[in-house]
């Protein structure tokens, strides 16, 4: 069993991170791999609960390729509906789950894959508008630390609304709501 087995490729690869604490909590996470035909990676991590739930040594991961699981895990946790497993967590058509042993240093986690599976084939070209929604979202779940980045969420968002498909657009929507929510003054 090996990192690529479950669609890792080397650089930095954007999942599901699903924490298990007083609830199940969802985060988009960059696993960063070295090399995918090993069973070691690692994270950067921030403070969140995320991280205060990996301090028990266990990550699970989801790759999914659903815009608005992506949208809402950034800034909430996805409720139970939004699972068709809860042991293993298994997001609403995920194409493959993976377990990983964490063990985090500051800043930094060691991941080592343990155990996944996976479940669905996942063929698709390449969507600008989707990708872009994956760069607002990163830049949106940084705005508290610098607000100048809301130009960056704007740009990405544009290229959204010109090449992404329903969904995006309507994870784009959800976005927005958010941050309005979040940030009122920024008048969004
Ligand atoms: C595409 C994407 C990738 C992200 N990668 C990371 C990451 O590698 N490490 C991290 O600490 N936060 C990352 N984040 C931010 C977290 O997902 C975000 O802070 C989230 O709100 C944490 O939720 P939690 O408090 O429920 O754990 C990423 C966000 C996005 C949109």
């Amino acid at each position: 069993m090996k990192l690529s087995d479950f669609g890792f490729t080397d650089g930095i690869n954007e999942v599901i991170g699903i924490t298990i604490g007083e609830w199940i909590n969802t985060a988009p996470l960059g696993i960063i791999v070295e090399n995918p035909e090993s069973t070691f990676a690692k994270l950067r991590i921030y403070p969140s609960h995320t991280r205060e739930n990996l301090k028990k040594g266990t990550l699970y991961v989801n790759i999914v390729h659903d815009p608005l699981v992506f949208t809402i895990s950034a800034f909430d946790d996805l409720s139970e509906d939004w699972f068709e497993s809860s042991d293993p967590p298994i997001i609403n058509g995920a194409l493959a789950w993976c377990q990983f042993k964490a063990n985090l240093k500051n800043c930094w986690v060691d991941l080592e894959l343990s155990r996944g599976e996976v479940l669905r084939k996942g063929l698709r070209a390449v969507n600008r508008g989707f990708n872009a929604l994956i760069e607002a979202l990163v830049h949106a779940t940084r705005l508290k630390q610098n607000p100048k980045l809301i130009e960056k969420v704007r740009y990405y968002a544009e290229i959204v609304e010109k090449c992404g498909g329903r969904r995006e657009k309507e994870a784009l929507e959800v976005m927005w709501s958010y941050l309005r929510k979040l940030y009122p003054h920024l008048s969004l």
